[in-house]
């Protein structure tokens, strides 16, 4: 099978270095790609957001099968477009894509279908929004664009004056463009966030084994929210139990809705959730990989993936002997850029990949890089994903930092503290499913 990833960033190296070792594959493209990607596949210059140029590129090369690693051209219809000249494509149309593309439509289709997620009000003037805020007693409360804003749209207020503060930014200084243009005003879940991924033909469901990601930029959860500075899995701390909680009240339910709505969903669904003393409660939905979570989840996934994705594509998931995994642990740290998540430090060369590469269990993934002409320079935010595996948690933390101190780069940082806090989760939601056994006589 000819196949082609789109994207460029360390999910789609993850991606594309999976996908590279199928005895399947005849030949992997991927457009744009990035200087890793370059190692496994045929990077062609083609932009993740050019759905015409993307389209005619998936025909000229008679490609079978389509990965869409980023959000943009799923909510640009690009899955359609492939799909109306009858290529097969991972991930879902405009309309499911809706489910990321729009917090006010997710947040709809949540409450028609009796999913658990936080109370939320919609705004599409500020002075309402104001109004409402300024009535309210409990804080924190949780603003968030209704569009997409790569990871910028949520924030967490802790009084009036912060929360006037951020609807002016959002809807009259228009900081994030039309993504602000509606909000959400919704109620802060308290309790230890996990992610969920789920492939879906929208019939059949395979859920991944789960993953915890690391968002604040700096240690101990402070600092403001990234895409993910670190990575871990499997989580000890999700029990079979509150695993199966999860399956029957979310995930199954949200794909039967999608289906009762008549949205084809043909991908994966990820699922961002608190899991809160009442309960999983749905935080987001995205309708694509993770990034840094599918870093993780490639290192550990032992079958081979390109049948699974065609699987999914071609609406055949229910045939697919459920995949086997690396019992082991994976820890990926983030090796990030001076600045990151606000404005950062780029052009930097990068020294000691090969090193770190080159240890054993360890595999490198890059994100925001740049090859000119023998030397690597980073060329973003989060640059690396430094990716380690161990028997045990430790382990794998040992092997993932000991290989991230290898890179070196004028204003390389990282969090320190990626799974590291463990068993302090494992002991917090047992207590929170302690409570919820109590409040329902044990019924769960
Ligand atoms: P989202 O993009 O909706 O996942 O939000 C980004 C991050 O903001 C989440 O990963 C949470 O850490 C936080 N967050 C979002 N919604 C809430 C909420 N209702 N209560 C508490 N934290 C939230
Ligand atoms: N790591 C969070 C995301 O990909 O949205």
């Amino acid at each position: 099978m000819k196949v082609l990833v789109v994207g460029s960033g360390g999910r789609e190296h993850a991606l594309c270095w999976k996908l590279a070792q199928s005895p399947l594959l005849t030949e992997l493209l991927c457009a744009p790609g990035n200087a890793g990607t370059e190692t496994v596949a045929r990077n062609v210059d083609v932009a993740a957001t050019d759905i015409k140029g993307l389209v005619k590129l998936a025909q000229a090369e008679a490609v079978d099968l389509v990965v869409v690693g980023p959000e943009d051209p799923l909510v640009m219809g690009l899955a359609d477009k492939l799909r109306a000249v009858g290529i097969d494509v991972f991930g879902p149309g405009a309309a499911g894509s809706q489910l990321e593309g729009s917090k006010g439509f997710s947040k709809d289709l949540l409450e028609r279908h009796r999913i658990p997620t936080a109370a939320s009000r919609r705004f599409d003037r500020s002075g309402p929004a104001k109004a409402y805020l300024e009535t309210c007693k409990v804080w924190p409360q949780v603003i968030k664009a209704d569009g997409l804003a790569a990871g910028k749209g949520v924030i967490i207020c802790e009084d009036y004056p912060e929360a006037a503060r951020a609807i002016d930014q959002l809807m009259e200084e228009r900081k994030l463009g039309k993504a602000g243009d509606r909000i959400l005003v919704e109620e802060f879940l308290e309790g230890e966030e996990a992610s969920v991924l789920a492939l879906t033909d929208g019939e059949a469901i395979l859920i991944l084994e789960p993953v915890v990601d690391h968002k604040r930029v700096g240690e101990d959860d402070t600092g403001l929210n990234t895409g993910g500075m670190g990575v871990y899995s499997p989580t000890p701390s999700m029990s079979k139990r509150l695993l199966h909680q999860i399956e029957q009240r979310i995930v199954i339910p949200s794909i039967h809705a999608l289906r009762r709505e008549e949205i084809e969903f043909r991908g994966v669904l990820f699922i961002g959730l608190m899991i809160t003393d009442q309960g999983p409660r749905v935080l987001e939905y995205n309708v694509r990989f993770g990034d840094p979570e599918t870093q993780a989840i490639m290192r550990r996934i032992k079958s081979d993936l390109l049948p699974i994705l065609a699987a999914t594509a071609k609406g055949e998931l229910a045939d697919i002997t459920p995949p086997e995994w690396d019992k082991r642990f994976c820890v990926g740290v983030i090796a990030a850029s001076e600045g990151y998540p606000g404005s950062y430090r780029r052009g930097d060369r990068i020294r000691g990949l090969k090193a770190a590469s080159g240890r054993e269990d360890v595999v490198v993934f890059q994100a925001g890089t740049a090859k000119v002409g023998d030397e690597l320079l980073t060329d973003g935010g989060r640059v690396l994903c430094v990716t380690g595996m161990g028997e045990s948690i430790e382990a794998a933390r040992d092997c993932a930092y000991e290989a991230y101190d290898d890179l070196k780069w004028a204003g390389k940082f990282c969090r320190r503290d990626i799974g590291a806090r463990v068993e302090g989760r494992k002991e917090h939601i047992r207590k929170m499913l302690g409570n919820l056994d109590r409040g329902s006589n044990g019924a769960e």
